[in-house]
């Protein structure tokens, strides 16, 4: 999600919100805007594009405009979840006396958008954020501690909020639940951010408040409380990153914040679509009725690069568990090899960007063919997404690496989620899908299971650093595991790694191996590890070193490899995500220790919007 800043001090609050939202722009971001008090009243103003875009339109105001002299005021940069970046849903979002910038989704926002319709507010924007502004507004009557509080009882979901009224000057509320809202405490003023980033310049002393928090700040008197009760405490502390190092949250670098991000996203991507009782994907945005879902003849899906390997999988879980006929084929063969398509197809176009240009071109081509046409995307208004008209959107947040990683489990994450739609609406029983939603509210907790043993891996990689050709071989789910692995390699370390499936190497490959080409072997537990402990024997009699992926505890893999990582014991389709984030790990302490630039590898671009 996007970035917030609020000031209330002594200062010009337009340049501190300003340059708040310029340090929070490596987030990403469609659309940015401000909310002063001028003159009694509330300014806002919003643009579509760059902060750059925002600072053009301040440069409209006179030099001696109110604007210049408010010392109080909310920004925000988007990240569009809920309606395209346009100015009209860019935020802050007003509503009569009171505005509010929001980091999050609320889950709710329907019901309650129609509830306040009912009571006559008019909606001018397609966003949630507007639901809460107008709802705080109903509860309002000269208190807004307690108009938000009463409102964000009434919200499901997510948020991080910084609220201001007219009729209270100075004054900012501001809420957090699972979206970050850090205050930077300052002499005879307060700094409000989502990031760290935004406040380091001014202060060094922060307050992070914690979930269900809600504060009322007014310059540099803060009173913290929970929503649930009176006053608590929450200490500062001190942010001890420089200006820089916190743009990435303290991570050295954007890959790994995403890597760490990962347990999140996924929940993200998660969250409000899985039925338990019915033991199904619920996926509104596909848009089928469950007749329709029926009628599905077959699954086509078409991306790039990672998005291609999430789709290998999204192939085999298709076919696996709903018996529906399921295909992956590479955007550019497809929109230019004159593909057979049916009315009865759904083609699923897969892209973190939604901009790719053959993946575009090849949900034109499945279009003009007749085609029902998903986009599984993660990019909010992105081309693809606005296109195709129905799909299921990430919700994975920014990803600002050039190497893609969450966007890849955040992806399968939702394949399993199409799996489970279509094997419901056939012969797989409620029981079946209880256990199959089960295992993927699972896979943020095997990721943070990976996520434990980067230390290890990190002394893993080291053996591997001196390494200028490497293999990955895998079969079944494992086999587009060692094709993400080999491309996450390749791509920030310059190893020229391949993946190969483990029954191919002896039909030529196997000539390439040698003491100075490793080998990395995905033989975790389930169908196909015994045969791909033989692959092992083979590339080991050829002096090849191994490193095995395999199940914790598995002592017949570990006596076959030189090396291994662990991943936690769970069904081939789970355990697709945490074997790809233990090589996510892996490449990345390979590119560390090389010196590579990691975050913007070199030739590439991190969305290809050219053929
Ligand atoms: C993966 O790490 C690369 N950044 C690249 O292969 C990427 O997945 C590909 O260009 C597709 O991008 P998209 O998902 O935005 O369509
Ligand atoms: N859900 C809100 C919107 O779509 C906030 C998105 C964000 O976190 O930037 O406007």
């Amino acid at each position: 999600m996007c970035g917030i800043v609020g000031y209330t001090g002594t200062k010009p609050a337009v340049p501190i919100l300003v340059s708040g939202l310029k340090r929070l722009e490596y987030r990403g971001y469609d659309s940015a805007g401000l909310a002063v008090e001028t003159d009694g009243g509330i300014l806002v103003e919003k643009e579509k594009g760059k902060v750059s875009e925002l600072v053009n339109l301040l440069n409209g105001h006179d030099e001696n405009a109110p604007i210049h002299a408010s010392t109080t005021g909310i920004a925000h940069t988007r990240w569009a979840t809920h309606g395209t970046p346009t100015q009209e849903n860019a935020h802050p979002h007003a509503s009569k006396k009171i505005a509010l910038v929001h980091n999050g989704i609320i889950e709710n926002y329907k019901s309650l958008k129609t509830k306040l319709i009912g009571e006559g507010y008019i909606f001018l924007s397609q966003t949630d954020t507007e639901v809460l502004a107008h709802l705080v507004d109903s509860f309002y009557d000269g208190d807004l501690l307690q108009a938000v509080t009463t409102a964000l009882k009434n919200v499901e979901g997510t948020y991080g909020i910084a609220c201001m009224a007219q009729d209270e000057p100075g004054v900012l509320i501001v809420a957090r639940r699972g979206s970050p809202i850090v205050l930077g405490v300052g002499e005879n003023e307060t700094i409000v951010a989502s990031d760290a980033s935004a406040i380091i310049k001014h202060t060094r002393q922060a307050i992070y408040l914690d979930d269900n928090d809600i504060a009322k700040i007014c310059g540099g008197e803060i009173d913290i409380r929970t929503l649930d009760s009176g006053t608590v405490s929450r200490e500062a502390s001190e942010i001890d990153w420089s200006p820089d190092a916190a743009e990435k949250g303290g991570y050295e670098h954007y890959m790994l914040k995403e890597i760490y991000e990962q347990p999140d996203a996924i929940r993200n991507t998660i969250r409000g679509r899985m039925n338990t009782e019915l033991g199904t994907a619920m996926l509104g945005g596909l848009n089928l009725s469950p007749r329709e879902v029926v009628d599905i003849q077959r699954l086509v899906i078409v991306g790039c690069g990672t998005s291609l390997n999430a789709g290998i999988v999204g192939e085999f879980a298709t076919e696996d568990f709903a018996g529906l006929a399921a295909e992956v084929e590479q955007a550019a063969e497809f929109r230019y090899r004159n593909p057979i398509i049916n009315s009865r197809d759904l083609v699923l176009a897969i892209s973190q960007s939604g901009e790719t240009a053959d993946t575009l071109a090849a949900v034109r081509e499945a279009t003009q063919k007749g085609a029902l046409v998903a986009g599984l995307v993660n990019v909010v208004g992105s081309t693809i997404a606005r296109e195709t008209g129905r799909g299921v959107y990430l919700h994975a947040g920014p990803e600002i690496s050039v190497a893609s990683t969450k966007a890849f489990t955040c992806q399968v994450a939702t394949l399993l989620m199409v799996a489970l739609k279509f094997a419901r609406s056939r012969r797989m029983s409620v029981e079946q899908g209880r256990q199959f939603v089960k295992e993927i509210d699972s896979l943020p907790d095997l990721v943070n299971q990976v996520l434990a043993k980067d230390k290890e891996i990190a002394a893993v990689a080291e053996r591997y650093v001196q390494y200028e050709k490497m293999f990955f071989i895998g079969r079944g789910y494992l086999y587009p595991v060692a094709k993400e692995g080999a491309l996450k390699l390749k791509e920030i370390s310059y190893i020229h790694a391949e993946a190969y499936h483990a029954a191919e190497l002896k039909h030529g490959p196997i000539a390439l191996l040698e003491k100075a080409m490793p080998v990395v072997a995905l033989a975790l537990e389930g169908p196909g590890k015994e045969k791909t402990i033989g692959n092992i024997k083979e590339c080991s009699a050829r002096d090849a070193r191994v490193l095995g992926i395999i199940t914790e505890g598995d002592e017949e893999a570990k006596s076959e490899v030189d090396d291994y990582i662990e991943i936690p014991k769970c069904r081939l389709h789970a355990a697709v995500v945490p074997a790809t984030v233990a090589l996510q790990l892996f490449a990345y302490h390979v590119a560390r220790l090389r010196g590579c630039p990691i975050d913007q590898p070199r030739n590439l671009a991190k969305s290809v919007t050219v053929e």
